[in-house]
């Protein structure tokens, strides 16, 4: 009997837990959701100029399959379209782990990726790629399940580019261990840089600064979301909990170097 009223206790604790953490949580909004005529003119709009890359399931595998496989480095690279239906995004203004914002997605559908042969959609009206932006949230249901988180506020400050802040930044790039992938010129060659998977288990490259453009943008503000946001699935770090907003900056201001766009 007595042990009965603890098990009672047990359920009835839990419960008020679960209660508890919804209301303080939140219960999921649906502000992502949208009309159904929406989804159906994305999904036409997809079926026109995304499905041959990113395929009919979102999962990545449409016609084209591999969009890019080519030699780098004693290794093959293999370049494949996004898989939608985990639901992970790579170019956001939000934290790591999170979903990228309606801005985050139209810039990436209106500009396309450098580097990754995904093209631009300009050409497409704005209605449009709107609507296939909803329609692409419907292929994974964390767009359902989760709320929206913040965008970060990017203001740059007017020490970056400085020699002082390239300096700091320099030594950054040493300290977190940056050339462990990236190697110490950052032309990609890092101690690390042959074993890098993405999260679905294909090989990635990390970045060569000498390059060219970033997929994120190549405007300082563009490089200092990458450090704070990571790149989601690709293996390339948030660093918005291991560095100060200064430190973040002081390292965009070393990466305007490796590429070579100041002095
Ligand atoms: C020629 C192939 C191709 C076409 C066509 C294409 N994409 Fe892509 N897309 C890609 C590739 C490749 C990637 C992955 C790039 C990477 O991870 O570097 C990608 C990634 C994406 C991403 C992920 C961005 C992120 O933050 O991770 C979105 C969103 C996207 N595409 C939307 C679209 C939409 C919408 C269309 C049609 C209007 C489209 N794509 C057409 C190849 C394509
Ligand atoms: C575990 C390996 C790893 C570490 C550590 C790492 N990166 Fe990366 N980084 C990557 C990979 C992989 C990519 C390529 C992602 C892609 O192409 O989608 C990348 C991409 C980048 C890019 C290009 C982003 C873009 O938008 O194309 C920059 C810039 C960069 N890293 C800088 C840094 C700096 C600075 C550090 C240290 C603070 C660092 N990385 C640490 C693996 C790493």
């Amino acid at each position: 009997m007595k042990i009965k009223n603890k098990k009672f206790l047990v359920v009835v604790s839990v419960l008020f837990l679960v209660v508890l953490a919804f209301a303080l949580t939140g219960i999921p909004s649906d502000s992502y959701a949208a009309d159904n005529k929406t989804i159906e003119k994305g999904k036409k709009v997809f079926e026109k100029y995304c499905v041959i890359c990113h395929g009919p399931k979102g999962d990545g595998k449409g016609l084209m399959g591999i969009v890019s496989r080519y030699q780098k480095k004693g290794s093959v690279q293999t370049i494949y379209p996004r898989d939608f239906t985990t639901g992970v995004f790579r170019f956001r203004t939000t934290g790591t782990g999170c979903l990228p914002t309606n801005d985050d997605l139209l810039r990436v559908v209106s500009g396309g990726i450098p580097r990754a042969y995904m093209p631009s959609h300009e050409d497409v009206s704005l209605d449009e790629r709107k609507a296939v932006i909803e329609y692409i949230k419907t292929f994974s249901k964390r767009w359902k399940e989760e709320e929206a988180c913040k965008p970060f506020v990017v203001k740059k400050p007017a020490f970056v580019a400085s020699a002082e802040s390239i300096e700091k930044g320099k030594k950054l790039y040493k300290d977190m261990k940056c050339w462990e992938c990236h190697g110490e010129q950052g032309r990609g060659d890092g101690t690390k840089a042959d074993q890098l998977k993405d999260d679905w288990g294909d090989k990635i490259l990390a970045f060569d600064f000498t390059s060219g453009a970033l997929k994120m943008g190549v405007a300082s503000e563009n490089v200092y979301t990458a450090y704070t946001a990571g790149l989601d699935g690709s293996g390339m770090p948030s660093y918005e909990d291991s560095m100060k907003e200064d430190e973040r900056w002081h390292l965009v201001s070393y990466t305007l170097v490796l590429m070579g766009r100041t002095k």
